[in-house]
């Protein structure tokens, strides 16, 4: 029997779970709801809220697991990437009871997780399968052709998917992060009634400044254009009033192009690969209209099509123990010398 306790803390939530033989125990997530008021993530406040959450967290969760600190068999920590503050908590705070327990310590790749978060259903991917990976920092093609041997066929030059949907929300005035919200007002609203340009951007690669761009001059000048010029340029008043109008459809109309960019290149991606077992990763995977075409999308190429649930497509715990679990049984063990990355290399 293999039992780990992971510790996920490279952003804004501070999570841990218990995994034994590859089976979740529990996975608990505490929230920082300290960034709402300043419209993003504030990294110093990340870092103390998790020295805060960070013991009742692993308690928490050891004891829904039902698990003493004597029976683990290893820790396991997010390494990279993620804020370094953030990150450096939950390393120092694995490595102390590493130490502690004598056993061995296992560093996971946050976006590698991400992708293996599709192993924790019972019905899962076989190898090799691709994965799309969307969340407010990263947007990833991935080739996963074992639990630890993963290739990034394409990913973003410039926004995350996650960050489109954040920065066009806060154009139209609404709370971060304002993905979710999109999301509901979506799906309300006519897809087709504003039409929003596609990049032709190399290979499996995505870019999403332009369209934020095109929105921001869309926005500003009532609908009238895409693209900047001074004479269709609207008073303040005028622009709210107009997306107070249309809020609906512009929702539905952005959305529906983010879905179009990100699932052209996952269609791309299969069709040079030839590997037809598909997964949804990341935060971003909560959006209804991209589950939905994702689906969609399956059924007419004949895809296996996978999606985790909710509570392991944003950020958790879980994907890191069943990354974990991977890696013990492959020997993939770290020194205590080991030291966390702000940076995303695999
Ligand atoms: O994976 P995640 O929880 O955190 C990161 O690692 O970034 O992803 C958070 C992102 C945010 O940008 C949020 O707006 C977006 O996921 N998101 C959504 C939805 N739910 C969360 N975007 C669109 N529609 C949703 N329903
Ligand atoms: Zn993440």
């Amino acid at each position: 029997m293999i039992t780990i306790l992971a510790i996920e803390s490279s952003c804004d939530e501070t999570s841990a779970s218990v995994c034994r033989d590859g089976r979740i125990l529990s996975n608990v997530i505490a929230t920082q709801a300290v960034h709402e008021q300043y419209g993003g993530v504030v990294p110093e406040l990340a870092s103390r809220a998790h020295m805060e959450n960070i013991v009742p967290v692993v308690d928490k969760a050891l004891k829904q697991a039902g698990v003493t600190m004597q029976e683990l068999n290893a820790v396991a920590f997010t390494q990279a990437p993620g804020l370094i503050g953030s990150l450096l908590v939950g390393v120092q705070f694995a490595k102390s009871m590493a130490l502690a327990l004598d056993v061995p310590l296992i560093a996971v790749h946050h976006m590698q997780a991400h992708v293996l978060a599709n192993l924790i259903p019972e019905e899962n991917p076989s190898f090799p399968f691709l994965c799309l990976t969307v969340s407010g920092g990263h947007t990833q093609i991935v080739l996963c052709e074992s639990a630890t041997q993963m290739t990034v066929l394409g990913e973003t030059i410039d926004d995350a998917a996650g960050e489109a949907f954040d920065k066009t929300a806060k154009l139209l005035g609404l709370p971060y992060p304002g993905g979710p919200l999109i999301d509901k007002y979506a799906q309300l609203g006519n897809p087709d009634r504003f039409h929003f340009p596609e990049p032709q951007i190399p290979e499996l690669n995505f870019s999403f400044s332009g369209l934020k761009t095109s929105i921001l001059y869309f926005l500003r000048n009532a609908g009238t254009s895409l693209v900047y010029k001074e004479e269709f340029l609207k008073t303040e008043e005028e622009q709210k009033q107009f997306i107070a109008e249309n809020l609906n459809d512009i929702c539905a109309s952005i959305q529906q192009r983010i879905i179009s960019i990100l699932l052209n290149k996952l269609k791309k991606a299969v069709k040079e690969t030839g590997v037809k077992q598909v997964c949804l990763a990341g935060g971003v995977s909560a959006n209804s209209g991209l589950r939905k075409a994702f689906v969609a999308m399956g059924e007419k190429h004949h895809w296996k099509t996978f999606i985790p649930s909710f509570e392991y497509c944003t950020d958790n715990a879980g994907m890191i123990a069943i990354t974990a679990y991977h890696k013990y049984l492959a020997g993939e063990f770290v020194s205590l010398a080991v030291q966390p990355s702000a940076r995303a290399e695999w």
